[in-house]
């Protein structure tokens, strides 16, 4: 027998990503993604698909950039206070503790706490049911010169099917 599921749960297991998106001084802000992927090797492109109604869709719309900050695993909770607040209402770098560090080409902030850094200009975007497609080339790919060497090893945040963000139609 089958049954009707949720089809994102299929999907999984996800990496979990910090996008931070906006201006350093002032609009500043980091949504939690997992809608996220490599899209061309040559150039480098990655897109993420970003909800219409998230705070974050129009900051990257606006500014035509954004970052791909890799998280550890151990920026869990800092990962899910992104994934429930909006930056509408709260100032996340304030809320969640991380730090906001100048990136190398982009307005939009880094994460220090973060491993790697992908920093993206928006070279196309596409409507997408609820979402936004933003894709991306990578201005500007670096990482902890320790974790890069391997000297450091470091768990990515990826997780179980976070059922409270994508789940419920078939609950
Ligand atoms: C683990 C996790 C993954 C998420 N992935 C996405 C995603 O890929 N795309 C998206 O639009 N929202 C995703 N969300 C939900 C947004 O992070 C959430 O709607 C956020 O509050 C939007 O913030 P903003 O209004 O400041 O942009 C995810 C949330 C969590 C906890």
């Amino acid at each position: 027998m089958r049954v009707d599921v949720e089809y994102l749960e299929y999907l999984w297991p996800m990496r979990h990503y910090l996008i931070t998106c906006g201006d350093f001084k002032g609009t500043a802000n980091i949504i939690a993604v997992s809608f996220c992927m490599p899209v061309s090797k040559e150039p480098p492109m990655v897109a993420c698909a970003i909800g219409k109604s998230a705070y974050s869709c129009g900051l990257i719309e606006q500014n035509g950039e954004f970052v791909v900050n890799v998280p550890p695993k151990e920026l869990k909770r800092q990962i899910y206070y992104c994934g429930f607040h909006s930056g509408r209402f709260v100032n996340k770098f304030q809320e969640s503790g991380l730090t906001a560090q100048t990136a190398r080409s982009v307005k939009a902030p880094i994460i220090q706490e973060c491993t790697a850094f992908l920093e993206c200009q928006v070279t196309q975007a596409i409507d997408t049911g609820d979402k936004r497609l933003f894709i991306g080339t990578v201005l500007e790919a670096y990482a902890d010169e320790d974790v890069h060497k391997g000297e450091r090893i470091i768990e990515y945040a990826a997780g179980d099917f976070p059922r409270q963000v994508y789940g419920g139609r078939f609950a």
